[in-house]
This record gives structure tokens, C-alpha cells and sequence, in this order.
């Protein structure tokens, strides 16, 4: 009985799991891009830099003109970022909707603000039944600036449209809105924005492994759904099984799935667009966080570790979207994956575990499992893989939470070029990092019984320098992201669920690391 339970359960998830959606899947909008204004839709928006005067199109009737004056007029609208005003059934225009958006200063309006005028003017649009929306950039001019505004609206609208429905009987259909570009360089624009598209499906796929359930997204089925997007795009997958993994003496990594059906693997995908040793990102894949027997004990604090592979979801993101650009870096993603459960085969708290570097661990805490996992991917991708440098994300404290909140991510790092590079990233996605010491916190994770412990205090630190251990020589980041990946309801560029955080981050990094411009 057991046995036939199990085997309808694994088919069930092989169903669901069979086919990893196609980044188009996940977007309820098709753009196009021209010169040539179409004079009829549902929706018409137009995108205002701040301070413009004459609010007007070429053509437009003077009855037109009046209208958009005495709207923006009692409006109070001056076309900052975030302004934006609305005029049901204009006069004289072959459209239901006049939508003014302000964008700010051509030059000056930082990419994060960019996206938000996107992700309120998608909130808006997806308020309404409108299917043809026209987007005039016109008034912002022509250059490089008009163009990289305009394609990061259109990225926001991206970001802002993903859909987490693949558990719905009846999915919202796609694509439902068509989006046409107007522009006085349409070439230009879709060509920046095609870079950001690959971006957003990096994003997409990071949201979507990172909003499985527990028992969907397992360790393997996690692995599966990352090589069936990557594959396609020239990225070289190897997936270890526990087998291995234990064969190759990653005890630590092995030990935090033990009790489970579903075992430890560990996901390595290379994107070979550049020359000499890779740069190495690590993301740790718990599927599902229950604590271990030392069991997370309040509802709310289990009910979203679901969301506890957001790191390895991130790496896989990042890799996504440089293989969709094409990027001319080498580059290899390391995700540790795990499922940290209880049966009568789990690690018990006290208990000692040998990692793949030959050091010892003793089981402080089984909750503490973000840094088991990560452990032996750091030192996989140093000994197996060569990396030259190693930057870690993970979900991995509730101190991070409660030092930063979430408004920042934090940054443990002894190299100063990483720090500051990655917190260029970060100021340019947005998607924002803040330091945090590590010195002065040697000695916090010394075990009595072993070679280190897994606990520590302060916690955030004692993640850090433990896992610093497994990076030996090699310079080395560590991110904390716990409690970033996920948001409750919808916020600017992010629908409800997880954000896909990171992706973002680490590749606009590598760029910014390898000095490759772009
Ligand atoms: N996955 C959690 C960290 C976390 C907390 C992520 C909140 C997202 C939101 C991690 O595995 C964990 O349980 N950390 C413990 C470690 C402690 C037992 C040493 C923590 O921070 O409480
Ligand atoms: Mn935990
Ligand atoms: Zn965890």
C-alpha cells in the first residue's frame, strides 16, 4: 500500500514536473517595436520625461490638446517618476484610455525608478479589459538614455506580469495583452530590450522554482527543471545523485536529507562563454525547511521554507539569463539541494558529520542546514571546478532578518573588490547589499567534540564564518538573502509570491566584475 502510495505520488510530481514552462509561458504580453504610431488601440500610454510642457503628439486636434492641458493641470502632474494620470474616451483619439507617465529626467532616473513606471503602469493596464496598448517614448527624445528608459518600462511590465498559476484548473490566458513600442529608434530599443527580456527569464525561472511547494520542487526534481531550461541554451548541466555524493565525501551536504526519501544531489551548471578559471556562484536548494528534530515549531515560521531554495534558484536564474545574453564570461552555478526533514533516519542534534574537504561538523543545530549543504558546494566548486572566485547566496538566517530586514541583503566578504563591485549591483538593480564584519568573529563556530559547530553567535556572523572555512584561499562573498525571495502581496515590479531575488544581483555583477561593459 505504501509502496503503490508512493508510486502515485511520484507520478503525480513527474507530471507536474514533465514540462518546465518556456520563459514565454510565464508572460501574459507580446511587444512589438516601430517608428510608425498606430492611430487606434485600447490604450494608449505615453511616457513623459519631467518638465515637459507641450503634452501633445504630432497630429493631435486642438481639442486634444486642451484635454490632456486641463487633466495634467488638475492633476498637479509634472512628470515625475511614479506620476501618472488617466483620461477615459479622449477627444478626437481612436482610443479608450490616455495614459501620462512620468519617467522624470531623461538622464538622470535610475534603472530600479525606470522599472517601477513600468510595474504601475502593468498594475494599472491589468485593472482594466484593455488588450492593444500603444507606448509612445517619443517626447523623451532620441539616445542612449531615451533608449535605455523606455526598454527598462518595458522590463517592469515584464517583471510586474509573471503568474505563479501552474496549480490553477483555469490559468489566465497568454498572451493577453499586445504592447506596441513607439519610438524614434525602435531597433535600438528592443535590442536593449532583448537583453533585459533574457534578464526577466532568468527572474521567471528563479520565481517559479522557488514558489514549488516542498514536495514538487524536491532535490531532484529541482535539478530536472533547471537542466530542461538551461540545456536549450548551450549550458552544460551535471547533476550528482546521492550516490555520488556521498562517494565524493560530501557528508555535510548528504546528511541534511538523510531522513528523506529524497535525497541530496548537487546541481552544477557552466556557462562556458568566456576564458580561464570560472567565476563560481553557490545557491543553497533546501526544497523545504521543517528545522529537523530541532523542528520549527510555530506555523508561521514553517509555512514559507518552500521558499528556502530561493538561493539556488538564483544561481540557476543568473545562469539563465547570461546564457541568454550570451554573456562573454565563464561562469559555473553550484546548487547544493537538500530536504530538511525528520524520520526515523535523520540527523539528530550532537550528531558529527565529515564534509567533502575532510573536516569535521558537529550538528549544533539541525535547522542550521543552510550552511551543511553550502559547505560542500563552496568546496566543490573550489577543488572540482577551479573557481578563481566564489560568491555564495543563501536563505540562511533569521538574524539577517532581523539586522537588515529586508530592504537590504547582506554581505560577508574579505575582498574588497567583491564588496564594492557587488554593491554597484546592487545600487544598479536595486536589488541592494550592505556589509557586514567578519572580523573580530574568528573562533565563534569552534566546536568542543569536532573541527567546528554549525551554531554560533552572533548568527548571521557564525553562518559566515563557518562556511569561510570551505572557501579556503579563495576570495570569497557570502550574501544572505533570508527573507528577500518572498513577498506576501504584490509590490511594484513583484507579484505576490517569490521575487526571484538576486538574479538581478549576480548577473549584473559578473558584468560588472569582469569589467565587460555592455
Ligand atoms: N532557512 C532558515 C533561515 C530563514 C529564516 C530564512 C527566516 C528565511 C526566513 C535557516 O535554515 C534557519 O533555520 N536558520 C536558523 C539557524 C539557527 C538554528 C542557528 C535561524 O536563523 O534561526
Ligand atoms: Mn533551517
Ligand atoms: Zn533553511
Amino acid at each position: 500500500m505504501k509502496r503503490l502510495h508512493h508510486l502515485v505520488l511520484t507520478l503525480v510530481v513527474a507530471a507536474l514536473m514533465a514540462a518546465p514552462a518556456s520563459a514565454t509561458q510565464y508572460l501574459s504580453t507580446e511587444f512589438e517595436f516601430t517608428d510608425v504610431i498606430p492611430d487606434t488601440g485600447d490604450a494608449l500610454v505615453l511616457l513623459v520625461p519631467e518638465g515637459q510642457t507641450d503634452l501633445a503628439l504630432d497630429g493631435w486636434s486642438q481639442a486634444t490638446r486642451e484635454q490632456v492641458a486641463r487633466a495634467t493641470g488638475a492633476a498637479g502632474f509634472t512628470g515625475q517618476p511614479g506620476d501618472q494620470v488617466e483620461l477615459l474616451a479622449p477627444v478626437d483619439l481612436d482610443f479608450d484610455r490616455l495614459i501620462l507617465a512620468g519617467i522624470g529626467e531623461v538622464a538622470g532616473t535610475p534603472r530600479p525608478q525606470a522599472e517601477e513606471v513600468g510595474a504601475a503602469l502593468s498594475q494599472r493596464l491589468n485593472a482594466t479589459d484593455a488588450h492593444a496598448i500603444v507606448v509612445s517614448s517619443i517626447l523623451l527624445g532620441e539616445g542612449a538614455a531615451a533608449t535605455r528608459l523606455t526598454a527598462e518600462v518595458a522590463h517592469g511590465i515584464d517583471l510586474r506580469n509573471y503568474r505563479f498559476d501552474r496549480f490553477k484548473s483555469d490559468p489566465s490566458p497568454r498572451p493577453a495583452q499586445t504592447f506596441v513600442w513607439h519610438s524614434g529608434d525602435p531597433q535600438d530599443v528592443e535590442g536593449r530590450y532583448h537583453l533585459l527580456r533574457a534578464l526577466a527569464e532568468g527572474v521567471f525561472t528563479a520565481r517559479e522554482l522557488t514558489n514549488l511547494p516542498g514536495r514538487v520542487g524536491y532535490p531532484e526534481a529541482f535539478a530536472n527543471h533547471a537542466r530542461e531550461v538551461l540545456e536549450p541554451l548551450g549550458v552544460e548541466v551535471t547533476i550528482l545523485g546521492p550516490e555520488e555524493v556521498q562517494a565524493l565525501g560530501m557528508g555535510s551536504l548528504y546528511s541534511v536529507s538523510q531522513g528523506s526519501d529524497m535525497k541530496a544531489h548537487l546541481l552544477i551548471a557552466h556557462w562556458p562563454g568566456g576564458t580561464g578559471d570560472p567565476i563560481a556562484l553557490v545557491g543553497k536548494g533546501n526544497s523545504f525547511d521543517t528545522g529537523g528534530y530541532n523542528l520549527k515549531t510555530d506555523g508561521a515560521s514553517i509555512l514559507r521554507m518552500h521558499t528556502d531554495k530561493a538561493g539556488g534558484a538564483a544561481v540557476v536564474g543568473a545562469i539563465q539569463a547570461l546564457a541568454g545574453q550570451e554573456a562573454p564570461v565563464n561562469v559555473v552555478g553550484v546548487v547544493p539541494l537538500s530536504i530538511n526533514m525528520i524520520s526515523g533516519d535523520a540527523s539528530l542534534p550532537g550528531d558529527v558529520v565529515t564534509a567533502g574537504d575532510g573536516s569535521t561538523i558537529e550538528i549544533g543545530n539541525t535547522d542550521a542546514e543552510g550552511r551543511l549543504i553550502l559547505a560542500d558546494g563552496i568546496w566543490y566548486a573550489r577543488e572540482h571546478l577551479n573557481a578563481r572566485v566564489i560568491v555564495d547566496i543563501a536563505t540562511l538566517t533569521g538574524a539577517k532578518v532581523g539586522a537588515l530586514g529586508t530592504e537590504y541583503s547582506a554581505i560577508f566578504t574579505r575582498d574588497e573588490r567583491l564588496e564594492q563591485t557587488l554593491r554597484t549591483a546592487g545600487d544598479l538593480t536595486g536589488e541592494r547589499v550592505w556589509p557586514m564584519p567578519l572580523d573580530g568573529y574568528e573562533g565563534i563556530t569552534r566546536s568542543r567534540i569536532a573541527d567546528q559547530i554549525n551554531t554560533g553567535s552572533p548568527g548571521a556572523q557564525a553562518g559566515a564564518i563557518f562556511l569561510e572555512h570551505f572557501a579556503g584561499d579563495t576570495p570569497w562573498a557570502h550574501l544572505d538573502i533570508a527573507g528577500d525571495a518572498f513577498v506576501a502581496g504584490p509590490q511594484g515590479i513583484h507579484p505576490e509570491g517569490s521575487t526571484g531575488h538576486g538574479v538581478r544581483l549576480l548577473t549584473e555583477w559578473i558584468y560588472e566584475f569582469e569589467g565587460a561593459g555592455r
